[in-house]
This record gives C-alpha cells, sequence and structure tokens, in this order.
C-alpha cells in the first residue's frame, strides 16, 4: 500500500488496479474490525456543494484512524471573497496533512493538487466522484464474493459524476459495465474510451439508449439522480425524459435473479427509484452508505502512510 503515499485521488483512473484491489482489501479488513497504526493527522474537507454521507464518513474514518477532520465552510472562508485557490492551496497544505474538496469544476481540483504538496481527495466533482465508487465496489465485492465478471448496469443520467466514475472503476476492477440512458446524456466519450483501454478486451464497457436490454441478466442494478446538484434548474423538465429509466420492480424483472441493487444516495423516490425497489430485499443502498467510511479510511490511511 505505500505506492499511494503522498499521491492525490482526483478521478477513479488516478488508481492502478492493483492498487484498487489492494484498497478494497483493507477496506473489507477495517469493516471487519482490524486495528491500523493510529495517526495524529488533520484532514481538511473543503466542501462547496451540499453533503451528508461524504461529510460524515470522511470525520468518522479520520477519527477512527486517531486523526481529526476540520470541517472548511467556503463561505466563512476567504475562498468564498475570491482568494485564488492557487493561494488557497499554499496555505492549506502548510496546515493540513490531507485534504478532501467537494466541487463543480474538475480543473478547480487540479489546482489544488497543483499547488498543494499534501494528498488532495475528490470528495465529488461534476466530473467524477472516485470516493463514491470505492464503496460500491466494496459493496459488490461484499455481495458476489468477488468483482470479476460481474455485470452492473447503471440507469439514467449517463453524463453524471457516478456514471463516469462507475466507468472507470469498473473497468479497473474487471466489472462489466453497461451505461443505459437517454441519448442526450450519455457517458463524455473521452471517459468511455479511457474505461475502455484500461478494460482491454477482458471487462465488457457498452453505453445504450435500451433500458431493459441493458439491465437483462445483470447482477447489479445502479442509479442517481436524474439531475445533479448544481442542475436543480433543468430537475423538472427532465422528468419525462428520464422516466423510462426509472428502476422498478418491473425493470428489475430483467436482471439476473441474484441481482443487488444500488444508489449512492440521496434518492429521490419515486423518480429514478421506486420506493418499493429501495426498500426491498435486492436493495444494499444502507450498506453501500456505510461502506463510505471503511472505503474511506482505507483511503486516508493509504495516502497518508499509515496502514501499518
Ligand atoms: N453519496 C454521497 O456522496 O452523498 P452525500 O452527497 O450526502 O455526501
Ligand atoms: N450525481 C449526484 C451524486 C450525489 C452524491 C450529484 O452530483 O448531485
Amino acid at each position: 500500500m505505500g505506492a499511494l503515499k503522498g499521491r492525490d485521488l482526483l478521478s477513479m483512473a488516478d488508481l492502478t488496479a492493483e492498487e484498487l484491489r489492494d484498497l478494497l482489501y483493507l477496506a473489507a479488513q477495517l469493516k471487519a474490525g482490524a486495528t491500523y497504526p493510529q495517526c495524529q493527522k488533520l484532514l481538511g474537507l473543503l466542501f462547496y456543494k451540499a453533503s451528508t454521507r461524504t461529510r460524515v464518513s470522511f470525520i468518522a474514518a479520520m477519527t477512527r484512524l486517531g486523526g481529526q477532520a476540520l470541517d472548511l465552510n467556503p463561505s466563512v472562508t476567504q475562498v468564498s471573497r475570491g482568494e485564488p485557490l492557487a493561494d488557497t492551496a499554499r496555505v492549506l497544505d502548510r496546515y493540513l496533512d490531507v485534504l478532501a474538496i467537494r466541487t463543480f469544476d474538475q480543473r478547480d481540483l487540479e489546482t489544488f493538487a497543483h499547488y498543494a504538496k499534501i494528498p488532495i481527495i475528490n470528495a465529488l466533482s461534476d466530473l467524477e466522484h472516485p470516493c463514491q465508487v470505492l464503496a460500491d465496489l466494496q459493496t459488490i465485492q461484499e455481495s458476489f464474493h468477488g468483482l470479476a465478471g460481474v455485470t452492473l448496469t447503471y440507469v439514467g443520467d449517463g453524463s453524471n459524476n457516478m456514471a463516469h466514475s462507475l466507468l472507470l472503476g469498473c473497468a479497473l476492477a474487471g466489472v462489466n459495465v453497461r451505461i443505459s440512458s437517454p441519448h442526450e446524456y450519455q457517458p463524455l466519450d473521452r471517459i468511455v474510451q479511457q474505461a475502455k483501454k484500461i478494460a482491454g478486451d477482458r471487462v465488457e464497457i457498452t453505453t445504450t439508449t435500451d433500458a431493459i436490454a441493458a439491465v437483462k441478466s445483470a447482477q447489479v442494478i445502479y442509479t442517481d439522480v436524474w439531475a445533479s446538484m448544481g442542475q436543480e434548474d433543468v430537475a423538472t423538465s427532465r422528468i419525462p425524459i428520464f422516466q423510462p429509466y426509472q428502476v422498478n420492480e418491473e425493470l428489475m424483472s430483467h436482471a439476473d435473479s441474484s441481482a443487488i441493487v444500488l444508489h449512492c444516495l440521496p434518492a429521490h423516490r419515486g423518480e429514478e427509484i421506486t420506493d418499493d425497489v429501495m426498500e426491498g430485499a435486492q436493495s444494499r443502498v444502507w450498506d453501500q452508505a456505510e461502506n463510505r467510511m471503511h472505503a474511506q479510511q482505507a483511503l486516508i490511511a493509504s495516502l497518508l502512510g499509515v496502514t501499518g
């Protein structure tokens, strides 16, 4: 795990397949109660968007490691008054040991990573949500006792952060991934190509507008909101466009009988997922949310080099 010490995690593709496997192994050990050397390090959280799971799971993970987390509210720091990110990054670098940022533009994360020497973690951007996918893969691994050869179908907004990080993370993990979304909401082609390059010929990567075909025989059905944070103004107009992509009992009947349902949360019940599927026997959403904490504890420990 030493290879991750001092690195940034801005994209799922910042990890190699081996590094991802090691992180998931460590996350599983932590969940099983393994104790790791404690550290007295300081994690900063700079979140420009709302968060429940990511914020609290990072604080819990850092506390479990013996460190502390400092919730930096952009609205009461000088970034809200226009202090350049390059300056903020160089100052925070002198106080903190690791910094997780939730923001809009991926380039802001890159600016922080360029100017700060401490590890910078993408805690969600418009482009990607890699921390979520670490927990998702941990959850899939728990359900199927492995990852290679499992097929995940993502149904919904293929152009969002979740679809992009799932494409890259599944490709790395050997999970076949199918993205099913309306024509205008397909993933960025450069991410699809990047995922295909990672996958080589061992993993199936497909995109389609046909939700039923995509779900057929899949073992993991994944969905996310139809309008992400920052897209609230188009949320209502998107509902009829995305209605055929709702994860409901009818769609689930086309999946493998062993299929599990994942959602990164928060969910809009009655839109991208029905209440009965969310609360049904196939749902693993609460385990998935719990795994945010274990996966991020593994991540922080690895970036700080405190894995023993
Ligand atoms: N899934 C997720 O990132 O949730 P939050 O927005 O609550 O952090
Ligand atoms: N795509 C969602 C994910 C929330 C965790 C958003 O960006 O709002």
